[in-house]
């Protein structure tokens, strides 16, 4: 079971990966973008709500802005504003987030949880990435907004750091690529291995659903098929856009009903 979202001009909004602060649209446009996809997923049974506070995304994004190191980065504004929104709805006990490379893919699911964005206290908020010295720069990067020391960062392989965490994943972010041309195929092994231990309802967001779809094939049977996964949405607000999925219920055989997909411009409820 599957549903796509598309905002309308997804293809033609365009972002310098090495300038990723500056302002692509005007606030309200991005606020739409976001709203739209939102309300498609909502409708889908990914998430249950649509509304964050806007004041605290605006703190975590500011915050971002002025204290982290960013080589360059994927993530455009609409999408920072997406992920976080997304975890300020879901509010994840446990966050891990797989391919962090200097830790703003990270803090951007984690913001909602961490730093002067969080909306909430997680038990768990993780970022893992292969590479130490990225990892590094990362712990700094998120040490740098969160005095309260609730973010954590591991520098190490991703699928062997799931395979001995011994607790629950609510969700996981997946943003790695693999080695030796493996690529974004390495997300099926990723969530294949965090999938025991995801509750029903928990969430897996995957990144460059749209620009790596065809990487992504294996990846999208296993989120798309329904006695696994009860509602999964392809997100275009961007060239890289993501997919979410959510865990169904054991017994559920289909999980939960899918309803019609809303496009960019849906009024969201009073
Ligand atoms: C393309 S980068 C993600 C960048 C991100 N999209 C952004 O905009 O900042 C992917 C990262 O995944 C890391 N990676 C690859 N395999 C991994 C694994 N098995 N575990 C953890 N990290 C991994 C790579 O080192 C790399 O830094």
């Amino acid at each position: 079971m599957r549903s796509t979202h598309e905002a309308p001009n997804w293809r033609t909004y365009k972002m310098s990966y090495s300038d990723p602060h500056k302002e692509l649209e005007p606030e309200g446009d991005e606020i739409a973008v976001v709203d739209g996809a939102l309300v498609t997923l909502r409708d889908a049974g990914v998430i249950d709500d649509v509304s964050y506070d806007h004041a605290k995304f605006d703190a975590h994004r500011a915050a971002v802005r002025d204290n982290f190191d960013i080589p360059w980065t994927a993530i455009t504004p609409r999408m920072q504003r997406l992920l976080y929104a997304i975890n300020a709805i879901h509010k994840p006990e446990v966050m891990i987030a797989v391919g962090i490379f200097c830790g703003n893919t990270y803090i951007s699911n984690a913001g909602a949880g961490v730093g002067p964005g969080a909306v909430y206290t997680p038990r768990r908020s993780v970022g893992i990435e292969i590479r130490t010295e990225e990892a590094d720069r990362a712990r700094r990067n998120v040490a740098s907004i969160d005095p309260d020391g609730v973010g954590e960062i591991h520098g190490c392989d991703g699928i062997e750091w799931l395979r001995e965490f011994d607790d629950s994943v609510d969700l996981l972010y997946i943003d790695a690529d693999g080695r030796d041309g493996q690529g974004k195929r390495i997300y099926r092994e990723i969530a294949e291995t965090a999938l025991p231990k995801m509750p029903a309802g928990a969430l897996v967001i995957a990144h460059n659903s749209v620009n790596s779809a065809r990487d992504l094939a294996e990846y999208f049977a296993l989120v798309r098929d329904e006695s696994e996964f009860g509602a999964s949405v392809n997100v275009f607000i961007d060239g890289e856009g993501i997919e979410v999925s959510r865990k169904a219920p054991p017994s559920a055989g289909g999980g939960r009903k899918r309803t019609a997909s809303r496009r960019h411009g849906d009024a969201l409820p009073p």
